[in-house]
């Protein structure tokens, strides 16, 4: 099997990867894979300079080769600022509301994927299996085709793909699914995203779906499958042990001395549900007087894409709704709400989780949630805490033992709170124990060997009809 060429919006150098904390589900993943099959991961420096020169900025760190070239700043208004993170994510989280249509961002995106393009090429070798991430370059596939790529190109989306109805709003869509079809294979995190999919090239573009799934496209078969994605099981749990977890642990635990703890670690995002969150927490208190000064909410929110004028937006409404909340419930010695806004190091959040009776992940639409699952590895299986996890997050679909909540309700996650807190040591136990087994075996080395076994096309049913 040859190498992998991952290639992402973000490419997240190993390195520095754990002292910044705040990076995504996608480079966590993504920095083990490349640890296990060799190759290089490409992406954007993250760098803007005044003229776009591609120059390919090469490195080897922790095993792991990185290439990076810079953008202009054009390119990230448009591309990045622009139809990724004000067209593409509020559309595939259901925003339509949030989600801006603007044809100089299409032009920006394309542009930037043609550039991807262009300074990926040379790197490619003949076996090697090329891995295109996230909605960033969602086009990339075909633009690789079109310069004569005949390797087996696959594409993963972290994010949810929405109904067929919502993605008809954007203009020019079936083109943009259209482009999607030159890759060999689709994966989604869940079984609805994928329905949600396949719905749209049957519905929108009249092609025929196998029983397996697969796509009848100009005479090619496309592969769309859903392979949820883990969390690095071995390495988490080790994390959990260190001695920066435990120091970490202990000072969350001397800090609100004696007090139950409810923990929330998200990029400050408006899909992460986090205005809801304190709204319900807040009535969870009023609602329990005899908490009243019992239970701190510690939400660790590291702010996100803030040239985006909704994230600014809710970066504000969160700051105001927790003065509200922390004046009508705080007393002398006591503030309910810690909103933090900072990312830490994975083995200090390991030690946090650990220290929490109650994990809150209550987004409101996400692509799957590793937050989820690194709360239940973090977890003393003798004394774990309880999750509390949306029905609206794709990891509900495999962490059926965690208390499912519905986030819009207030009162459902108010009350959620009260059980999960009243809960006797003998359920928190065997639901932990089954959440862990899930977390277990579908890690990230599970996720990784069934894509890159589809990717490779050996597996029975998979081979293409070219
Ligand atoms: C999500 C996306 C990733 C992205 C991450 C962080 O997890 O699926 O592709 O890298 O958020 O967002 P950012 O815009 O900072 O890269």
């Amino acid at each position: 099997m040859g190498r992998l060429i991952v290639i992402s919006n973000r490419v997240s150098v190993p390195s520095a990867a754990g002292a910044a904390g705040a990076q995504g589900g996608l480079a966590v993943a993504l920095n083990s894979a490349l640890r296990e099959h060799g190759g290089i991961w490409f992406g954007w420096s993250g760098q803007e300079t005044e003229e776009f020169t591609g120059h390919l900025d090469m490195q080897r760190n922790e095993g792991v080769t990185t290439a990076t070239i810079d953008l202009e700043a054009q390119d990230v208004e448009e591309y990045y600022n622009g139809y990724a993170n004000r067209t593409l994510w509020p559309l595939f989280h259901y925003r339509i509301d949030l989600t801006e249509y603007d044809r100089n961002f299409g032009e920006g995106y394309e542009r930037v994927n043609e550039r991807f393009a262009d300074s990926v090429y040379p790197l490619i070798a003949d076996d090697d299996l090329v891995w295109v991430h996230d909605y960033h370059l969602l086009p990339l596939g075909s633009i690789l085709r079109r310069k004569g790529i005949k390797n087996r190109i696959g594409l993963f989306l972290h994010t949810p793909w929405p109904p067929t109805r919502l993605l008809a709003s954007l203009p020019f869509h079936e083109r943009l699914v259209a482009s999607m079809l030159e890759y060999d294979v689709i994966g989604l995190q869940t079984t609805e995203w994928l329905e949600s999919f396949l719905h749209y090239v049957q519905k929108e573009m009249g092609l025929t779906v196998n029983l397996d799934n697969s796509i009848e496209y100009q005479g090619r078969r496309v592969i769309a499958r859903a392979f949820p994605i883990g969390i690095d099981y071995a390495e988490f749990s080790q994390a959990a042990k260190s001695e920066v977890a435990k120091e970490a642990h202990q000072r969350l635990r001397d800090s609100v001395r004696g007090r139950k703890i409810l923990i929330g670690v998200d990029r400050l995002d408006y899909s992460k549900g986090l205005g809801e969150r304190f709204e319900s927490f807040s009535r969870f208190l009023s609602d329990h007087p005899d908490m009243a000064g019992k239970a701190v909410l510690l939400q660790i929110a590291p702010p996100s894409r803030g040239d985006v004028e909704s994230y600014q937006q809710i970066r504000e409404d969160l700051e105001r709704k927790t003065g509200h909340i922390n004046g009508a419930h705080a007393n002398v010695d006591f503030v309910p709400i810690r909103y933090v806004n900072r990312g830490y190091p994975r083995a200090e959040l390991a030690g946090f989780y650990r220290a929490a009776n109650v994990g809150l992940v209550t987004p409101l639409r996400d692509g799957m949630n590793l937050v989820a699952k690194e709360y239940v590895a973090a977890q003393d299986p003798e004394d774990p805490g309880v999750l509390i996890l949306s029905q609206f997050a794709g990891a509900a679909t495999q962490l059926k033992d965690a208390l499912l909540v519905n986030p819009h309700s207030v009162e459902h996650v108010a009350e959620t709170i009260s059980r999960a807190l009243d809960m006797p040591l003998k359920e928190r136990k065997r639901r932990h124990a089954a959440l862990l087994a899930s977390v277990k075996e579908m890690d990230v080395l599970h996720w990784l060997k069934q894509y890159v076994l589809a990717l490779s096309g050996v597996e029975k049913g998979s081979s293409a009809l070219k």
